[in-house]
């Protein structure tokens, strides 16, 4: 066989005695690193698989507690959060409401609440509801068409002044800016 004086490690006798198109079959020993690579994978695999199958860990456990996690804090928060509005005709909150009122609602809202980007708020009509807690998500988390959220900037005690506020304005009984009707039949 030609050109194998040249190679490095010498071959072995060949086993079969057959002739493979005048390709060598080398039979070197696997080196050690290989060997000692492959036992530890080995170990690894012993420890690992029974503790994945036995210790109760798993993505879908982590999933459960972080569900759990976060509903009992949704749960903690919700059961703090007031129903109604608790400085519903408190002076001194109306007062602190009007200043947010007046710095932040008016640009859309106008400052007697009839609406100007943003619908009117001294109307009978609510298309996301005038109950206190409604309001305070309106106000807290914004509504898609143009209503902006607020609760990062205000906070819930500032809310629920502004809102208290909001109510003192005086009403209209006529359907106003942004209800159905309203520019159609006067
Ligand atoms: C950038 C303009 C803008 C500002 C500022 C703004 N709003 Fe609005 N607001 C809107 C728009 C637009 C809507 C209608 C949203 C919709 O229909 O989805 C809206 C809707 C509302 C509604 C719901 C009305 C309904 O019919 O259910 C309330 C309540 C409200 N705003 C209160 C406030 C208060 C209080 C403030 C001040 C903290 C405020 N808004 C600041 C634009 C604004």
């Amino acid at each position: 066989m030609s050109g194998a004086e040249a190679r490095e490690i010498p071959e072995r006798e060949r086993v079969d005695g057959a002739d493979h198109d005048g390709i060598g079959e080398e039979d070197n020993p696997v080196p050690r690193w290989w060997w000692i690579t492959f036992g530890i994978t080995v170990a690894w695999a012993v420890l690992y698989v029974p503790w994945y199958l036995f210790s109760g860990w798993s993505q879908e456990v982590q999933y459960a507690e972080e569900v759990e996690r976060v509903s009992v804090a949704v749960a903690a928060v919700k059961a703090d959060m007031p129903t109604t509005n608790p400085y519903r005709g408190d002076a001194a909150a109306i007062a602190e409401g009007s200043e947010t009122w007046a710095t932040i609602c008016v640009a859309c809202h106008k400052p007697d609440g009839s609406g100007l980007v943003g619908p009117s708020l001294v109307d009978p009509y609510w298309r996301y509801g005038d109950d206190d807690v409604s309001l305070f998500e309106t106000v807290a988390k914004g509504r898609p068409e143009g209503m902006p959220p607020w609760e990062a900037q205000l906070g819930s005690e500032k809310i629920w002044k502004v809102l208290a506020y909001m109510e003192t304005l005086p009403k209209s009984d006529e359907p106003g800016m942004g209800a159905p009707g309203f520019g159609t039949d006067g």
